[in-house]
């Protein structure tokens, strides 16, 4: 049976070019995306197996890249759990009744993952179906960590200062854990069934992981991701866990306690540095990231210069090229299909060392 590249990177093998696949890969600058997103909103595109199935497979029939992520959003689980969610055009995600106090905390309930989000699984299913003719290619689900869902369950939407989330954590700690432990179960159910129903990679994204200072972290973010983490592994071996923690450059090392498979990273510290910070703690990790994703936008000749410097410092092995964040909407498609092809084209040059 062929082993997808993505998942040979995971097993350390050294290879003669990392695999290349984006965050938020699918979507706004894609004009096949925008037909589809047109006729139907988001959040009933994200319910909809075949228009999902149809979007999350349109960027590796574009670009050729080397994994299909499932086309859904982070904020299905918290929606899931009884919390009203709206995608607005101008302001992104918003919450109708965000959670303001511990009362509305005890009203949420513990959803059946196959129940409330069976469709997400059933995308997953389709996918696995639709890439059986194409083995090199690996199948990624994913969920937010318990932090971030919290920090939009709390915010109501995207945030400047994070002003109700920090007031939970100073003046309610005690209820902030209670919905870090609820949203936690749920994680590692949600992910658990998104394994079973084919994902070979899941992808943990903790976008606002990196609010805090370190002792914050130790407290409210690092023990639930590490439990996840943890309880995919033991129950899932063969499946790497990825973790990505934005903007947590000032304490990468807490980070990879938690000991991922796959620690992705934005751009704010070079591969080399992040590198010799991970090994002492985890050792032989796989890298993943980190190409500034504003970078996708820029002239091709400057671009392909920053791709080199990224695949030398990544190497061949223990590495998946990869944006620091998501692609944003002005991504130009042209340099989508450039940068997979030049990290394609890097197996032809001879191989360069990570370590
Ligand atoms: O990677 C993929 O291609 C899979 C799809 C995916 C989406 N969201 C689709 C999406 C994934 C993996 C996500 C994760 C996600 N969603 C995160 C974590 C990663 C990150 O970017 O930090 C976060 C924080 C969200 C929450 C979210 N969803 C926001 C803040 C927004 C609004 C901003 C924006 O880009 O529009 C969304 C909407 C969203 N999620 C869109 C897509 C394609 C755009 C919706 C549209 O078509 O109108």
């Amino acid at each position: 049976m062929t082993t997808p590249r993505l998942i040979r990177a995971c097993r350390h093998e050294v290879l003669d070019r990392p695999p290349v696949w984006f965050m938020r890969q699918a979507g706004r600058y894609m004009s096949e995306y925008q037909a589809i997103r047109s006729k139907a909103t988001f959040l009933e595109l994200c319910k909809n197996v075949d228009l999902a199935t149809e979007v999350s497979l349109q960027p590796f029939k574009a670009f050729g890249v080397d994994a299909v992520i499932m086309f859904s959003d982070i904020l299905i689980p918290p929606e899931a759990m009884g919390m009203s969610l709206e995608f607005t055009d101008g302001k992104g995600p918003v919450f109708h009744d965000p959670l303001r106090s511990v009362a509305q905390l005890d009203a949420l309930k513990m959803p059946d993952v196959h129940e409330s989000m069976g469709f997400v699984f059933e995308i997953l299913k389709q996918l696995r179906r639709e890439l059986e003719s194409s083995p090199e290619t690996a199948l990624i689900g994913f969920s937010g960590a318990p932090w971030t869902l919290a920090s939009y369950m709390i915010e109501g939407g995207t945030s400047r200062n994070f002003m109700y989330l920090k007031q939970w954590m100073y003046n309610e700690p005690e209820a902030l854990h209670r919905l870090l432990g609820m949203l936690t179960t749920l994680v590692e159910q949600y992910m658990s069934a998104q394994i079973e129903a084919g994902a070979q990679m899941v992808q943990l994204f903790d976008t606002w992981g990196g609010l805090l200072d370190e002792a914050g972290y130790r407290t409210f973010i690092q023990p639930y991701e590490a439990r996840i983490i943890k309880t995919l592994q033991t129950k899932y071996p063969d499946t790497p866990v990825t973790l990505y923690v934005g903007g947590s450059s000032h304490m990468l090392s807490a980070v990879a306690e938690t000991q991922p498979d796959v620690l992705s990273v934005d751009w704010r510290t070079d591969l080399k540095t992040v590198r010799n910070i991970v090994q002492p703690v985890a050792p032989n990790r796989v890298l993943q990231g980190n190409l500034d994703p504003t970078a996708m936008t820029v002239e091709p000749d400057v671009l392909k210069g920053l791709v080199e410097t990224t695949l030398h410092a990544g190497g061949n092995q223990n590495y998946i090229f990869n944006v620091g964040h998501g692609l944003i909407p002005q991504t130009p498609r042209e340099n989508v299909q450039r940068v997979v092809d030049w990290v394609k084209e890097s197996a032809k040059t001879p191989a360069t060392c990570s370590l």
